[in-house]
């Protein structure tokens, strides 16, 4: 026990919550110019961003602000899209996550490319659905930096 959460460690390094999140796009996943729609894209990187906060803070969390999301390159069916999420802040009951988003053709050994970027603060919901305390980042931990840059 601690005195930050109930249950779990008081501080976690952000390699503890990493996540990473493969989907193979297809036809089903484009608008009408034959890219990916963007909705697709944001979906996937909101659960592995979800996943990364449910995973620091040992239980529920919820979306409470997108900060940043930016597409670098169109997406098209055919690719294996990458998620890669990270902590990169805990506050009290809030936490931000970097999300990088990664492309290369699916069924051969190819270039991989950055498609998008983004930033998300999840909250820590109890069973009330009310804010609940969740474990610190750990400072000076070199996958906090890398989690930084991620999103830039
Ligand atoms: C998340 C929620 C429980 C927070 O409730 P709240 O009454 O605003 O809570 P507080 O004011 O005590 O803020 C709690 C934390 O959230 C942060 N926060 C609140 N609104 C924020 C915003 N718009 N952007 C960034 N952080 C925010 C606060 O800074 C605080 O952080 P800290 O504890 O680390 O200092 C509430 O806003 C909610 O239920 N929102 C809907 C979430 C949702 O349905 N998401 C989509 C589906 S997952």
């Amino acid at each position: 026990m601690n005195s930050r959460t109930q249950t779990g460690p008081a501080h976690k390094a952000p390699a503890d919550s990493r996540v990473t999140l493969a989907h193979i796009m297809s036809e089903h996943d484009t608008n009408l110019y034959g890219t990916v729609h963007g909705g697709v894209v944001m979906k996937l990187v909101d659960d592995a961003a979800a996943a990364a906060a449910g995973r620091h803070s040992n239980g529920p969390a919820v979306t409470v602000s997108v900060d940043s999301m930016a597409f670098l390159r169109p997406v098209r069916a055919g690719q294996l899209l990458t998620v890669h999420a990270a902590l990169d802040r805990a506050g009290r009951t809030s936490m931000g996550i970097a999300v990088r988003v990664t492309a290369e053709p699916w069924n051969t050994s190819g270039r991989v490319i950055d498609v998008a970027t983004a930033h998300l603060t999840f909250v820590a919901i109890d069973s009330a659905g009310s804010p609940r305390a969740v474990p610190a980042l750990r400072d000076g931990d070199p996958s906090a930096d890398e989690a930084g840059r991620a999103a830039t």
